[in-house]
C-alpha cells in the first residue's frame, strides 16, 4: 500500500479478511449491487471519503464502492467502534487507506477525519455527520470539490436537517436513514439484538427477571425493549413524546419518568439522541450495582461528569468495557463502554444480514447522488420509494421468501372509487 494510512496493527489482516468474507455471505443484496457495479462502474474515478464504523459489514460496502470504480478512503465514525483486524485487512487486501484505531482519543479521532478529508472528497459518506460538519466548520476550501453526501444515521440526519434549515448546508445529502429498508430493520432489529449482545458480552449478566429501563421509544428503543423482554426482563420505557409513550404502553411496557425508573432499574439503556437523559439526580437514586449504558450515536446521553462528581476516586475497570464508580454514599454504579454505543464498543454492531439492506441503500445512494446531483438543491433528500421497494424485493428473494401479487381484479378495485358497501 503506497498511500498513507493509520491503523493499529497490519498483522491482524488475515483474521480480518476471514471475518469480512464471513459477513459477505450474509449480505446478498449488497453482493448483487457489487456485481452490477463491477460491470457498469457507476462511480468511476469518484473520490469518496467515508466516515463509518469500521466493521466487517462496512468493509463489504467499501469493496462494493471500489468495485464501482470509486477511489475510497475510510475513517472511523466513533473512537471505540473500530475492528482493528478489519482495518488491517482493508489496507492489506483491498488497498483502501484506513484511518481508525479502536480506543483512539478524541484528538486522534479528529486527526483521522482530517486525513480522510485530505482526500478531497467529491462524495462524503457519514455516520453521524462528523465529516460534513468538519468540512463546513474548518475545511471550507474543500467544499468546491464536493458533489454531495450520504448520511447513515438518525442523529446525523437531525444535524444535517438543522444545517439545511440554517441555510448552512453547501451540498445535497441523501438521508439513508429515511429509507424504510434502513430504519425499520437496522434501527429496530439491528440495534435491538446488538445492544443486548453488547450488554451481555460486557457483563455476562442474566437478563431474565431483571428490570431493564429503555430511554427513548424510537425505532432503536422499540427494538431494544422487544429484545430485552424476549430475554425475560421486565421492561420500563421512558419517553418525552406522548405518542411514543402511548405506543410503548400499548405494546405492554411500563412507562414512567426517568426519575421513577431510576429507583427500580437494574440495567439502563439510552437510545434518545439527546443529551443528559441520565443525569445527576437519576444517579443519586439508583440502586447499588446498577448498570448504565448507551446505544445512541454520541456519548452525551449519560452525564458522565455528574457521575464522576458523585463518586470517590477514579472508576475501577472491573471487566473490559465495565467501569465501576463508587459513589460517596457507598453504592456501585457500572458504566459500560465509556457511555459510547455499547453495541459497537463491546460487541460487533448490527449483524451483517441487516447491514446488507442499510449498505445497499448507501451504495445506491452514492450512485443516485452522482446521477442526479445537478438537479438537487443544497438540502437533505430521501431515496425514491422505488429504490426502497427494490431492496426489500431483493432481500426477500435472497431469503427464499415468495409473496403474493395483486390480481388484475384487485388492482382495478384499489384504483376505483365507485364500489363501496
Ligand atoms: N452500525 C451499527 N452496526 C454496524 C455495523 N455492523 N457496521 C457498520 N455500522 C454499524
Amino acid at each position: 500500500m503506497t498511500q498513507p494510512f493509520d491503523i493499529a496493527d497490519p498483522s491482524l489482516a488475515t483474521g480480518g479478511k476471514l471475518r469480512i468474507d464471513w459477513a459477505e455471505q450474509e449480505m446478498p443484496v449488497l453482493r448483487q449491487i457489487r456485481e452490477r457495479f463491477s460491470r457498469e462502474k457507476p462511480l468511476k474515478g469518484v473520490r469518496i471519503s467515508a466516515c463509518l464504523h469500521v466493521t466487517t459489514e462496512t468493509a463489504n460496502l467499501m469493496a462494493t464502492l471500489q468495485a464501482g470504480g470509486a477511489d475510497v478512503v475510510l475513517c472511523a465514525s466513533n473512537p471505540l467502534s473500530t475492528q482493528d483486524d478489519v482495518a488491517a485487512s482493508l489496507v492489506t487486501h483491498y488497498e483502501i487507506p484506513v484511518y481508525a484505531i479502536k480506543g483512539e482519543d478524541k484528538a486522534t479521532y479528529f486527526s483521522h477525519i482530517e486525513a480522510a478529508l485530505n482526500h478531497k472528497p467529491q462524495l462524503t459518506m457519514d455516520d453521524g455527520a462528523d465529516v460534513v460538519s468538519e468540512l463546513h466548520k474548518n475545511r471550507r476550501e474543500l467544499l468546491q470539490y464536493v458533489i454531495g453526501g450520504t448520511e447513515e444515521t438518525t442523529t446525523g440526519v437531525i444535524r444535517l436537517r438543522a444545517m439545511a434549515a440554517d441555510g448552512a448546508l453547501m451540498f445535497p445529502v441523501i438521508a439513508v436513514n429515511d429509507s424504510s429498508t434502513k430504519h425499520m430493520f437496522d434501527n429496530r432489529y439491528g440495534t435491538g439484538q446488538s445492544t443486548i449482545d453488547g450488554i451481555v458480552r460486557a457483563t455476562n449478566i442474566l437478563l431474565a427477571g431483571r428490570v431493564v429501563v429503555v430511554a427513548g421509544y424510537g425505532w432503536c428503543g422499540r427494538g431494544i425493549a422487544a429484545r430485552a423482554r424476549g430475554m425475560g426482563a421486565q421492561v420500563i420505557v421512558t419517553e418525552v413524546d406522548p405518542l411514543k409513550a402511548l405506543e410503548a404502553l400499548m405494546d405492554g411496557y411500563a412507562v414512567m419518568p426517568m426519575l421513577e425508573a431510576a429507583k427500580v432499574g437494574d440495567i439502563f439503556v439510552t437510545a434518545t439522541g439527546d443529551i443528559n437523559v441520565i443525569d445527576r439526580h437519576h444517579f443519586e437514586v439508583m440502586k447499588d450495582g446498577a448498570i448504565v449504558c448507551n446505544s445512541g450515536h454520541f456519548n452525551v446521553e449519560i452525564n458522565i461528569p455528574a457521575l464522576e462528581q458523585l463518586s470517590v476516586g477514579a472508576p475501577k475497570l472491573v471487566r473490559p468495557f465495565v467501569q465501576q464508580y463508587l459513589t460517596k454514599d457507598g453504592r456501585k454504579i457500572n458504566l459500560l463502554g465509556e457511555g459510547r454505543l455499547i453495541n459497537l464498543a463491546a460487541a460487533e454492531g448490527h449483524p451483517a444480514s441487516v447491514m446488507d439492506m442499510s449498505f445497499a441503500n448507501q451504495a445506491l445512494a452514492a450512485e443516485y447522488m452522482l446521477r442526479n446531483a445537478d438537479k438537487l438543491e443544497k438540502r437533505v433528500y430521501s431515496l425514491p420509494a422505488e429504490v426502497d421497494q427494490e431492496i426489500a424485493r431483493l432481500k426477500l428473494e435472497a431469503m427464499g421468501v415468495h409473496i403474493d401479487t395483486l390480481t388484475e381484479e384487485q388492482f382495478n378495485y384499489l384504483n376505483q372509487w365507485q364500489e363501496g358497501t
